[in-house]
């Protein structure tokens, strides 16, 4: 007797009509017209059903803070530093808490149910730090929570910064952050990719810099982050978050990063909602999209995923835990508007995501963990052009939350009764 299974689902490989048997929290089998009893059925077809949603870049300590204490006028990422910077003082352990799980809620909501979460150290309190660890705890029966410890007004920079970051460590954050590119100087941001690569290989823990982000193509801390992953032995286990400053690099340097990069095996991690807000600030017209080089680095065999980055707070005022959006964002503004590429966006937000968080129990295969999402759409393109309902989210076999199917009702004379946003169109993929 199964406790759930899914009935001639689509996959986002292409696969139709498969069956998806789950027992245990875990799935056992998964191929077409499994004859079998279960305690519970869903019909799953003409929908994708997907490993979950992965968001491999966010900031939980600061999300749905929008308009505390005020707003960003300028929506730059200079400004959101600044007003996260009077925010911080304000912060107490509970609001923190809180907001981190009404935003936890939503991302269920939407079957996203792993999140990489920088958390900013430079706060002698380390208030967001122990707020963030107790809600790790909290949620960990629904979503995996990974921390970053992240120095956001410099590592060298701020004062006690070295030390907060330690003591995050201590407390049990699981990844090492930094933000080389807002150092006083690009000496001082190459060294503190150095001491940071350092402090991971000595600890045995994963690297995840916010790195170059800034137009400036001179920011090349990505070349010291892949060097030093290598010399350290790191490889595959360092993430470059943003790296927007590739967008406007020179193509010849980067005929040769590229490379140092794939040697590295460095995630690269893209923020596209984020970026196409942020970047080419300082520019009049034309204006850069700044968003890193996706399609090369794809290309290449680097893994990229993409992240939300921020959801209603200093640095962006929109988002609600959709990493659809991202992907969309991205398809637009890399031009990844051919099937395969379109296919690959949707890889960003959940293979790629996932590797780039080093999960390891994860994808729909038997022996693998019963964690998946029921789409109310035929494929991944779809998915990016409906962004649709979730009609089940599933985690280690039990389904944690449901929606409706999207259809509105019309009133016109010799038109159908009911339109719904899935299965009216035609379809791209094969
Ligand atoms: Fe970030």
């Amino acid at each position: 007797m199964l406790d759930l299974l899914i009935r001639n689902a689509n996959l986002p490989d292409g696969r139709k009509g498969i069956d998806i048997a789950v027992r245990g929290g875990r799935i056992v089998d998964l191929a077409p017209a499994i004859e079998a009893d279960a305690a519970e059925a869903i019909d799953a077809t003409d929908c994708l059903a997907s490993p979950p949603f992965v968001d491999p870049h966010f900031h939980m300590d600061a999300t749905l803070s929008l308009g505390l204490p005020r707003l960003n006028r300028s929506g730059t990422l200079l400004e959101g530093i600044a007003l996260w910077g009077e925010l911080k003082p304000l912060l107490t352990h509970e609001a923190v808490i809180e907001r981190a799980m009404r935003y936890c809620d939503l991302a269920v909501s939407q079957g996203l149910l792993f999140i990489r979460s920088h958390v900013d150290v430079c706060d002698e309190r380390l208030l967001a730090v122990e707020a963030l660890l107790e809600v790790k705890k909290r949620v960990a029966p629904y979503i995996t929570l990974q921390l970053v410890a992240f120095p956001q007004d410099g590592y060298l920079r701020a004062p006690g910064a070295e030390q907060n970051l330690s003591r995050a460590l201590d407390l049990g954050v699981d990844v090492v952050g930094g933000i080389p590119h807002f150092e006083r100087t690009m000496a001082d941001g190459a060294e503190s990719v150095r001491r940071l690569c350092r402090i991971a290989a000595d600890r045995g823990l994963l690297v995840d810099l916010h790195c170059d982000e800034t137009d400036d193509p001179l920011s090349r801390h990505v070349e010291t982050l892949a060097e030093q992953t290598t010399l350290l032995g790191l490889q595959g286990r360092v993430a470059g978050s943003h790296l927007t400053s590739m967008h406007s690099m020179d193509n010849y340097y980067v005929s040769k990063l590229l490379p140092l990069m794939a040697e590295a095996r460095l995630h690269a991690i893209a923020n596209p909602l984020i970026n196409i807000c942020i970047q080419g600030r300082h520019d009049t017209y034309p204006k850069r999209r700044g968003l890193t080089r996706v399609p090369q680095m794809l290309e290449m065999g680097i893994n990229v995923a993409f992240g939300l980055d921020c959801v209603m707070d200093p640095w962006y005022s929109l988002g609600g835990a959709e990493p659809l959006d991202a992907a969309h964002m991205a398809v637009h503004v890399a031009q990844m508007t051919g099937i395969d590429a379109m296919t690959q966006c949707y890889g960003a937000v959940t293979a790629n995501a996932a590797a780039a968080m080093q999960i390891d129990d994860y994808g729909l295969a038997a022996g693998r963990a019963a964690n998946m999402v029921l789409l109310d759409a035929r494929d991944p393109i779809e998915a990016i052009r409906l962004r649709p309902p979730r009609l089940a989210v599933i985690r280690d076999g039990k389904v944690i939350a449901r929606s409706s199917r999207r259809t509105s009702d019309l009133a016109l004379p010799g038109r159908p009764a009911q339109v719904s946003a899935s299965a009216y169109a035609p379809r791209l993929a094969g």
